[in-house]
């Protein structure tokens, strides 16, 4: 009964406006959406172990949001938890609302214990399956949820109108505390303990002990299309996912249509999302059928390598939904691809390409005016006097950076800062436009496998045009990483293995209909070229989205100066704006 109330406490009160005082034509009507998200603790048991977690009104997963593009979205955030809180609407693009975006301490101060804050934020061009989550140290492990963003009313999809709609939220458990996981393993410079397990939908599954009865169930019509919204809110794996004997149709990626593809599996980062549809079986059948994920891993860190399942059954076309309990029918498992499958990557990535159609064109910067390389990877910090560490060789603490620079990060919010003119002593604008120093990059390691550390920002003038190639780094080993930039979506205009050549590659990049996104996986040992106009005034969080990396330091963050035009320039922040 009480998880029944913390679920309706999500309220949601919807009114219309038009500035005429009657209904508006149909496919112009806008409204504005209104929740409330209590951070209050809440004993869960998973794997037969219950730990006080904080969670978003009682759940994990929290609360689903759905607006429409076009749509306001009121977000009251009330901290009734003794840690500071922020939240973050992944893929959300925050046109001149910066101080809605949500990372701790660079767009805002975290909300304080007792203390709640409204984002308010308006939907502008995009449609699709993003997600939220908290923003501050360690806290999305349980603060996290779909975010999901119709078309237009009246507007379709580009491709057949689904029978039902459901997302799939990809997760990651540990049954200590996450906090406690994190902060000793920064105390000691160790690799931080890996989870228990992954989730769908916050259940671990029947492949875990302990777990058989906790799985997520997925009842379908024969014959029917389902629009499966797959998000990846998992800290530190990037995961392939799977249902046995059926096939994926990837019909979007990180809120953008792209051009249809079929395939068995999925590979999606932590930070990506991905609908797909799913056609089932024209007949019932008995057979009940796993859905699966387990991670590709490309490091040499210590990885949780188990596999979390869902089932997938039909039901007798008769019964209703509710009256339908699971028959114990055999379950199929899917083959997966093995664990450092790089090849499958590689070739999942290629197929990915923008729409790019009349009505969702790939706006693709044709020019550009400012080029950058970033070497992106993990690296070490010496071990402090009189202490021992965990790290590489015992005798360091693990770090990561970007071309050298592990970002540290202020006490105060870079945002506020830089919007009243308050940057002296807070951040430094030298972040390097390129490597520091060349070597090889994905080849033999240097000696000196040291880091830099500082608060350093890339300062772009509005509308620059910006292509960044992202390279990843064998300092310590080479590893895929996958980078999140806030505020905009990119083209994904090339990807190679091995170091980025400027004057050959170049001419193998596609500008015509590359992928657009939110999060990429640079490739393991190899680059990634991107292109995005910095059309969004404000300051950016760029980070690797494996929660250890970003610990570790794998984060930066671009300003963007206001235009001339008055719908150019970053709005005044909003009165309650948090404090530090
Ligand atoms: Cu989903 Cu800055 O992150």
């Amino acid at each position: 009964m009480a998880a029944f109330f913390s679920s309706v406490a999500i309220v949601l009160i919807l009114c219309t406006f038009s500035t005429l005082g009657f209904a508006p034509g149909l496919t112009e009507a806008s409204i504005t959406r209104r929740y409330t998200f209590n951070v209050r603790l809440q004993n869960i048991t998973r794997l037969c172990r219950t730990k006080q977690v904080i969670t978003v009104n009682g759940k994990v997963p929290g609360p689903k949001i759905v607006a429409r593009e076009g749509d306001q979205v009121l977000v009251k955030v009330v901290n009734r938890v003794s840690n500071n809180v922020t939240i973050h609407w992944h893929g959300v693009r925050q046109l001149q609302t910066g101080w809605s975006d949500g990372p701790a301490y660079i767009t805002q101060c975290p909300i304080q214990t007792g203390q709640s804050y409204t984002y308010n934020f308006t939907i502008i061009g995009q449609r699709g399956t993003l997600f939220w989550h908290a923003h501050v140290s360690w806290l999305r492990a349980t603060i996290y949820g779909p975010f999901v963003i119709l078309p237009k009313i009246g507007v379709p999809y580009p491709f057949p109108k689904p029978h039902k709609e459901i997302p799939i939220v990809l997760g990651e458990w540990w049954t200590a505390d996450t906090e406690a996981i994190i902060s000793q393993a920064l105390q000691t410079g160790g690799g931080p303990n890996i989870s228990d397990s992954y989730t769908i939908n916050g259940h671990p599954g029947a492949l875990y002990n302990c777990s058989a009865k906790d799985t997520f169930k997925l009842g379908v019509r024969p014959g029917k299309t389902f629009l499966l919204r797959i998000i990846n809110a998992a800290l530190n794996a990037e995961l392939f996912f799977s249902i046995a004997n059926h096939s994926l149709t990837v019909v979007e990626v990180d809120a953008i249509y792209v051009k249809p593809f079929t395939t068995n599996t999925v590979l999606i980062t932590p930070g990506q999302t991905t609908n797909v549809l799913l056609t089932v079986k024209p007949n019932p059948t008995n057979a009940t059928f796993a859905i699966a994920a387990r991670p590709y891993v490309t490091g040499r860190g210590a990885s949780d390598n188990s596999t979390t399942t869902g089932i997938l059954h039909y039901h007798n076309s008769s019964l209703s939904n509710s009256s339908i309990s699971v028959p114990k029918f055999p379950l199929l498992l899917p083959s997966l691809p093995s664990l450092n499958d790089t090849n499958f990557a590689t070739n999942f990535s290629r197929r990915l390409r923008s729409l790019a159609s009349n009505q969702f064109p790939a706006n693709v910067p044709q020019k550009v005016d400012k080029r950058f390389l970033f070497t992106v990877g993990l690296g070490t910090n010496p071990c402090p006097k009189n202490q021992t560490c965990q790290g590489p060789n015992n005798a360091t603490k693990f770090a990561a950076s970007i071309n050298n620079v592990s970002f540290s990060l202020p006490t105060t919010a870079l945002l506020q800062a830089h919007f009243f003119g308050q940057s002296a002593g807070v951040y430094r604008t030298d972040f390097p436009d390129n490597p520091p120093n060349k070597f090889n990059y994905t080849g033999m390691p240097p000696n000196n496998t040291n880091v830099s550390n500082g608060t350093r920002v890339e300062v772009l003038e509005f509308n620059t045009r910006v292509e960044l190639v992202l390279q990843d780094t064998g300092i310590l080993w080479v590893e895929s990483h996958p980078l999140h930039l806030h505020g905009f979506n990119f083209f994904v205009v090339g990807q190679g293995f091995g170091n980025y050549n400027p004057s050959t590659d170049p001419a193998n990049f596609n500008l015509v209909d590359p992928v657009e996104r939110n999060t990429i996986g640079v490739p393991s040992g190899g680059w990634v070229a991107l292109r995005f106009l910095a059309d969004n005034p404000g300051v950016w969080f760029m980070h690797c989205h494996i929660e250890a990396h970003i610990s570790w330091g794998l984060r930066m963050a671009w300003v963007v100066n206001d235009g001339k035009l008055p719908n150019q320039k970053l709005l005044p922040p909003p009165s309650h704006l948090p404090a530090c």
